[in-house]
């Protein structure tokens, strides 16, 4: 008997992908994974009830935890940002394959298939985690190479209820850290998004009035809120409650995708933001000039390895060792005030903060500045020698 695992969402694509798989490859049975990372309960459930009708074997995987403490963690520890992306979809992708390749071990199938078409970037992090396996990989999108128009009369063919309808074409996909929102008319890049697009963001108004939220941190990782302590996705889920009200955390880009498609991109993800935000506010506080400077190179790295699905690339792991060891003194809060669409710093305090407030005050004089007196003779002195030559 031919078997085959399908990482499945419960959206149009995965869906479509079961009876191709059958019909257009030949399977006899199809075991859909589908994981949860936080995307809406309605989405796991319409998931499980269309696997439960089209597919021969289901399993959901709750991940939610997994996701936060070992891909949402380190991202936060790293500002993990790709040209302003947040990377919500990025992050996710790898931790939806490995579950996905291990129930194919436990149940000792050999073939792996997955959703994506041949123009995005997910098929490269799907198929980053999936080819490290001796499975054959299978992507039924790519491979069928199948317009939308043919793929939605091909689902209600096989009773598959399609909600995407042509005026409201967008293509979403949603976890705890951002929901992203593709397709229709937002793939014409001059074409302003209609407020109809955004799910977790009320449209920024200065009728609101501002609010503060504090976050607390602890080696870098966010656990607190306004004082109570709080798991990871309590924290999140929180944030994007209170920063969605304030309309925080939109983003409108042109994205370079791995292949080097540059792509209309929109986003929404309050909680990131605001502890993004946060964090970089935080380090600036308690790591010193020398750090800061490094590590922005490794933020980079890290956020284009993560948004290429390469967290098995062993510099991922070289990058985190030293993301995980620069991040011990970043401790402390940092007050951000939620107004009209923006979320700003306006207040840090950490016991290892690299701040002598009695040093650098006008008021003080602990310092003596004639001591600095010495050092502004030298400061420049190469150039001054230069100009005093003529040249
Ligand atoms: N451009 C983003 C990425 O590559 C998001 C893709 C989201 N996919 C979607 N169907 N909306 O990570």
């Amino acid at each position: 008997m031919s078997e085959v695992v399908l990482a499945y969402s419960g959206g149009l694509d995965t869906s479509v992908c079961i009876p191709l798989l059958r019909e257009r490859y030949g399977f006899d049975k199809i075991v859909t994974v589908l994981v949860d990372v936080g995307q809406p309960r309605s989405d796991i459930e319409r998931g499980n009830l269309r696997a439960k009708q089209l597919a021969d074997e289901h399993y959901t995987i709750d991940a939610r935890e997994e996701f936060v403490e070992k891909c949402l963690f380190p991202l936060i520890k790293a500002n993990g940002s790709y040209e302003g992306y947040v990377l919500g979809t990025a992050i996710a992708r790898p931790l939806i394959a490995s579950k996905s390749a291990e129930i194919a071990d436990k149940l000792g199938i050999k073939n792996l298939a997955h959703g994506c078409t041949g123009r995005g970037n997910d098929q490269l992090r799907f198929e980053a985690i999936f080819r490290a396996t001796d499975c054959r990989v299978i992507a039924p999108m790519r491979e069928l190479d199948l317009a939308r128009e043919w793929e939605i009369d091909y689902a209600r063919e096989h009773g598959i209820d399609v909600p995407v309808t042509k005026d409201k074409p967008w293509s979403i996909d949603e976890n705890i850290w951002s929901r992203s929102i593709e397709g229709g008319k937002l793939e014409d890049p001059y074409f302003e998004p209609p407020e109809e697009i955004y799910g977790w963001t009320k449209t920024p108004s200065s009728d609101r009035s501002a609010q503060i939220v504090e976050i607390g941190f602890k080696e870098g990782v966010p656990v607190s809120l306004d004082g109570k302590q709080m798991n990871g996705m309590e924290l999140i889920e929180k944030l994007n409650q209170i920063g969605g009200e304030h309309g925080v955390g939109r983003t409108d880009m042109i994205e370079d995708r791995v292949m080097g498609l540059k792509a209309r991109e929109n986003y929404e993800h309050p909680a990131a933001t605001i502890l993004l935000t946060a964090h970089k506010d935080l380090e600036r506080l308690v790591l010193s000039r020398n750090e800061l400077r490094f590590k922005v190179m490794v933020d980079e790295f890290w956020s284009e390895l993560a948004y290429m699905g390469l967290v098995e690339d062993p510099l991922y792991a070289d990058l985190n060792a030293f993301v995980d060891q620069s991040q011990k003194r970043v401790n402390g809060s940092v007050k951000i005030k939620l107004f009209c669409g923006s979320a700003i710093s306006v207040g840090r305090q950490s016991p290892d903060a690299l701040y002598s407030q009695d040093m650098v005050s006008f008021d003080s004089q602990t310092l003596s500045q004639k001591d600095a007196e010495g050092f502004a003779k030298y400061h420049g002195f190469q150039a001054r020698l230069l100009k005093r030559k003529g040249r």
